[in-house]
């Protein structure tokens, strides 16, 4: 009960006290006794007051003392911080402008009637989704995520609920379990082969970024559909038109997914306008990436049905295949595969990628950690066959610099956001229900209590002495790779295998070198986002016997 509540409650208690007691009622014929109406007022007023106050004592007591909102710039009427929003782009580097010059690392701003919060501490990022778990682990209603789960029928993007939870378990029992992890490795296995050819077949100078993100979409497509290619593919073994479309178009929607839409913060004005263009930008992104995923998911449904397709040879056929609890239907729409699909794709190919361009690109320029990765690979694997998913226990340093890519260069500056279902106080401060909470994985991963020397990509800072496992995992949010709690990663195994194997072929099989008049590789970080702001080209040559990148 609030305050208000509490206060309205005794006044009617006073009002039929007086009533009772023939004070207040104006059609009593004969009043026992006469008091002039502003004494009645008097008495009333002061009798309120000291009620109120003895109701603000008591939920004061109850509750413990009230805590202010995490610290901020001023918000305007209505509008909230709105108006610096649309003022400061891009919004990220805005938030954590704001956060260095109030040395604060924990910051709130209104926007519109929403409180988001922003976090750089990993103590407080910890006590978000450890201790009070249950209470942020709602998504938000916005545009982009509504848009790229077709409604919320997916996992990821779909705030707290039954159906979160059906999903979130067909994900865990039935698509990224150990078995199914292991029952996928030989699809995985070919994409290695297919990475080196290509690598090995530009002859010199590789664009980095072309090659891992490729990689990434070809794994989780060959898991999914059991094929590579959505068209004919190139003779070199890259990418064909129709997969750079698909691709650009998963890139698309992770760069503006939960992009601080403005509408998305003024409810009035969701579906009514297109205010900044992002709507436009991504009906026509998923466009480009569910034209060529959904006729292929129409097939295979239709061919289960017919009866012409007997095993289960990949991801599409056991979502198809899943029963409901009586096992008689379906436990999956057709329209929940096509979007849990899409989001199994976006899930899978920024953060391997990405971590592994940024991590080739420190290391030609600390020539000396290449040199320890290899003599890591020859040691572990030697020269006469390709690194195999069983080598990935043996290689700490490798597992090392993927973690240190992850911790300096992650390629999203906020976590997904989390949203509370209730109010809480964290860290001391009052959280209100529906808060966006977002942990900032740049901020958590440079913050200089936690690291030194944060800024330097130093691998090293990871190994044990101990020489036990290196995880890219971290319970402590020191840095924000898979995350924590209920809502953490679901595919932690596939993203650690995917990343750390990316990372070891591109060593094992390569001297990686400077271009040609080039003295060092810029490491600078775009404008707008934290890729690397040109895609990294460097010199590739191969190290190992030619029939290995040329098999067959
Ligand atoms: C290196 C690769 C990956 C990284 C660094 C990564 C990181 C993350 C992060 C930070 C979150 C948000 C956690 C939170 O909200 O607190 C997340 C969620 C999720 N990830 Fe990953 N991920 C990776 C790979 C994958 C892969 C390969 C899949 C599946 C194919 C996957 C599936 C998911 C799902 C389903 C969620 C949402 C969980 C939920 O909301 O219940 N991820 N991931």
């Amino acid at each position: 009960m609030t305050s208000l509540a509490i206060s309205q409650a005794l006044l009617l208690k006073i009002i039929e006290f007086l009533e009772a007691n023939s004070i207040l009622a104006s059609n009593n014929p004969k009043p026992s006794f006469k008091i002039p109406s502003i004494a009645i007022s008097t008495t009333l007023l002061s009798l309120c007051s000291i009620l109120l106050l003895a109701a603000r004592i008591f939920v004061f007591w109850k509750k413990g003392s009230p805590h202010a909102l995490p610290p901020g710039p001023k918000p305007w009427p209505i509008v909230g911080n709105l108006p610096e929003l649309l003022r400061n782009k891009p919004t990220f580097r805005w938030i954590h402008k704001m956060m260095e010059d109030m040395g604060s690392e924990i910051l709130c701003i209104r926007l519109g009637n929403v409180h988001v919060i922003s976090v750089t501490s990993p103590e407080i990022a910890v006590e978000f989704l450890k201790k009070h778990d249950a209470v942020f682990s709602s998504r938000p209603i916005c545009l982009s995520a509504e848009l790229t789960s077709n409604g919320y029928l997916t996992t990821a993007l779909t705030p707290l609920g039954e159906h979160w939870k059906k999903m979130r378990r067909v994900l865990a029992t039935s698509v990224l379990s150990p078995m199914r992890h292991r029952w996928l490795a030989g699809k995985r296995a070919e994409e290695v082969d297919h990475l080196v050819r290509y690598v090995f077949n530009q002859g010199g100078l590789v664009n980095v970024r072309e090659a891992t993100q490729h990689y990434c979409g070809n794994v989780i497509r060959k898991m999914i559909f059991g094929k590579r290619f959505f068209g004919e593919g190139r003779e070199d073994g890259g990418p064909g038109v129709e997969e750079q479309e698909h691709v650009n178009g998963i890139f698309t929607i992770l760069d503006y997914l939960y992009s601080f839409c403005v509408s998305d913060y003024v409810p009035f004005l969701r579906w009514r306008m297109d205010l900044d263009g992002h709507e436009r930008i991504m009906r026509r992104a998923i466009q480009s990436v569910t034209k060529y995923q959904d006729p292929k998911i129409d097939e295979r449904i239709r061919q289960w049905n017919e009866g012409t397709r007997k095993e289960q040879e990949d991801l599409l056929d056991v979502l198809i295949m899943l029963k409901d609890k009586d096992g008689s239907s379906p436990l999956l729409s057709p329209d929940e595969i096509k979007a849990q699909i899409v989001e199994l794709m976006i899930a899978t190919v920024d953060n391997p990628s990405n971590a592994v361009e940024w991590a080739l690109a420190e290391m030609i320029n600390q020539p000396e950690t290449l040199e320890r990765a290899k003599k890591e690979l020859d040691q572990v694997v030697g020269k006469d066959r390709l690194v195999q998913e069983s080598d990935l226990p043996n290689l700490n340093y490798i597992k090392s610099c993927v973690r240190e890519a992850f911790r300096l260069h992650p390629i999203a500056p906020f976590n997904v956001p989390h949203v509370s279902v209730s109010d809480a106080t964290v860290a001391g401060y009052f959280i209100p229900k529906g808060s966006h909470v977002l942990l900032s994985r740049p901020g958590l991963g440079r913050n200089p209590r936690a690291w030194t020397d944060p800024l330097r990509f130093r691998p090293e800072r990871h190994l044990k002495e101990d020489g036990s496992d290196v995880v890219l995992t971290d319970p402590d949010l020191r840095m924000l790779s898979f995350s924590i709690g209920r809502r953490g990663c679901a595919g932690v195994t596939l993203g650690s295998t995917m990343a750390v194997m990316l990372m070891a072929l591109l060593v094992q099989g390569f001297n990686w070198e400077l271009p040609p008049n080039v003295s060092e590789i810029e490491l600078k970080e775009s404008d707008g986002d934290l890729f690397l702001s040109k895609p990294l080209v460097a010199l590739a040559r191969p190290r190992l016997a030619e029939d290995l990148y040329l098999p067959g």
